[in-house]
């Protein structure tokens, strides 16, 4: 009877250890195991505008945290023509007018919404600025991510903080350059940890 007892607990003890140890990992796996959606029902969104090299990496970040992706296009076309399209961009700069955003996603669909933007004449895009505007983002959180050629950088990102005010929380930005090169995934991966894009970090976020 004594015996029988004793081999009981010791296997009841047993399955409860193995029980914590499988719920701890589960629940404190920093790894970016990244499916669709984010982890803890958070929706993830990734809204970016690009003329060639963002579109890498925004494809890049997508395929890690899944969600959903959108490329910015204005009402208008941008020209391709180089010269007219720095025309353009020297005009809308200028203006205080807000760009009329064919696509413009409901982002009160989103909790974290990732913001790409390449660096053009010194500063944001102007269809991202003019997104950035949205009233709806108050509250949200938002993480940008940049690509630039000689000049972007962490005063970028304050523009960010300027344009989005008080009540949205803008996560440290990723800066690339052009399109990342080889070290794109990793540079991608690196930016997500530190920015504590896991699991369990995810839950307290805000
Ligand atoms: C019209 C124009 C203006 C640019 N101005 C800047 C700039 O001020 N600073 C900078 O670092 N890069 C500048 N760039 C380089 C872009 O930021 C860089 O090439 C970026 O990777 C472009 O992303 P995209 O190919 O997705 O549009 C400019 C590029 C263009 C076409």
């Amino acid at each position: 009877m004594k015996i029988k007892h004793i081999i009981l607990i010791t296997i009841s003890t047993l399955i409860l250890l193995t029980c914590c140890i499988i719920g701890y990992n589960k629940y404190f796996d920093s790894s970016i195991k990244i499916g669709a959606n984010g982890f803890v029902n958070k929706k993830n969104l990734i809204v970016y505008y690009s003329t060639e090299n963002m579109d890498k990496i925004a494809q890049n970040l997508h395929s890690k945290i899944g969600g959903d992706i959108i490329k910015l296009e204005p009402v208008v076309a941008y020209p391709q023509d180089k010269e007219k399209y720095i025309e353009r961009l020297k005009t809308e700069k200028r203006s205080k007018k807000p760009i009329l955003i064919k696509n413009i996603p409901n982002v009160e669909d989103y909790d974290l919404i990732f913001v790409g933007t390449p660096i053009e004449l010194y500063t944001l895009s102007p269809i991202i600025k003019s997104f950035l505007k949205e009233p709806e983002l108050s509250g949200k959180i938002v993480l940008p991510f940049i690509s630039y050629e000689y000049s972007g950088g962490a005063r970028n990102i304050l523009e960010f903080k300027k344009i989005l005010g008080k009540n949205t929380t803008v996560k440290n930005g990723l800066i690339i350059q052009k399109d990342g090169g080889n070290s794109l995934s990793t540079r991608i991966t690196m930016w997500l940890n530190s920015i504590k894009f896991t699991r369990r970090e995810l839950k307290n976020m805000k």
